[in-house]
């Protein structure tokens, strides 16, 4: 499949194909610092998940054979590191184009992954009947503008994207319910927050798990410092 870009009106589900790619300059150092102080030092000392130890072998164990969706997919640096078959098609979608170009870029796949630019509180508007066998959604769903009621919903339509024996998996930074915040991380929280970087003050592990259950049969959720990771597994359509 040649690289494909879809763009959706980002208020509306209403999708309009686009042309190729357009020209990116990839801010290398940004992609590193990002690399080395989120998913590094503020993910080990501030929230307490360590991507090496924890997510990446969540992301590894659960990527799919055929379709796999990343949402979110900022940086692509799942894309790169996690394992995923050659042979799996690759879609990506962000809100934000360039970060979509970048990702798609980094997870090597650009000759023939797909790219959606769209929000995932709407239904995704892909244009074909594809089915995700796997879809990770990691550091998303805490930079998302929206009550917890609202990202909850992502798995409700999510679902209907999915093969039946298809797999959901990621992680987030909560707001509500975990341990007491290190000194580091509670600077780090009061500057995401300030800067509106995150959106989780309600976010609670209690209410995503129970979203799970509600649209898949099997649920597997762990808090691991701060941070929620979750697995859900065969669609309850
Ligand atoms: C912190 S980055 C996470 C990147 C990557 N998954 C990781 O863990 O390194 C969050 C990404 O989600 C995207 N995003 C935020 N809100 C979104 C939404 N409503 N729909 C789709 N993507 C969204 C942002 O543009 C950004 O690229």
């Amino acid at each position: 499949m040649p690289t494909r870009f879809q763009t959706a009106d980002v208020t509306s589900t209403t999708a309009k194909a686009r042309d190729g790619p357009q020209e990116v300059v990839y801010k290398s150092w940004d992609l590193l610092i990002y690399e080395i102080w989120v998913l590094g030092i503020v993910s080990t000392w501030a929230w307490g998940c360590g991507t090496d130890a924890y997510l990446l072998p969540q992301f590894r164990a659960n990527v799919g054979k055929k379709h796999h969706l990343d949402i979110g997919s900022g940086t692509g640096y799942y894309l790169r590191r996690g394992g995923i078959p050659a042979a799996t098609q690759l879609t990506l979608v962000d809100l934000e184009r360039p970060a979509l170009e970048i990702g798609l870029h980094r997870s090597g796949r650009a000759g023939d992954a797909r790219g959606i630019v769209a929000d995932i509180l709407q239904p995704l508007p892909v244009e074909d009947d594809t089915k995700f066998d796997s879809v990770s959604m990691y550091y998303l769903l805490h930079c998302i503008s929206a009550s917890v009621d609202a990202k909850c919903g992502i798995f409700a339509h999510i679902k209907h994207n999915m093969t039946p024996d298809g797999v959901i998996h990621g992680a987030n930074v909560l707001g509500k319910g975990v341990r007491r915040d290190n000194l580091f991380a509670k600077h780090i929280r009061h500057m995401v927050l300030r800067d509106g970087i995150f959106h989780n003050e309600d976010d609670n592990a209690y209410e995503f798990e129970h979203a799970l259950r509600q649209n898949f049969e099997e649920v597997e959720t762990a808090v691991v410092g701060s941070v929620f990771m979750f697995r859900a597994a065969r669609p309850k359509y």
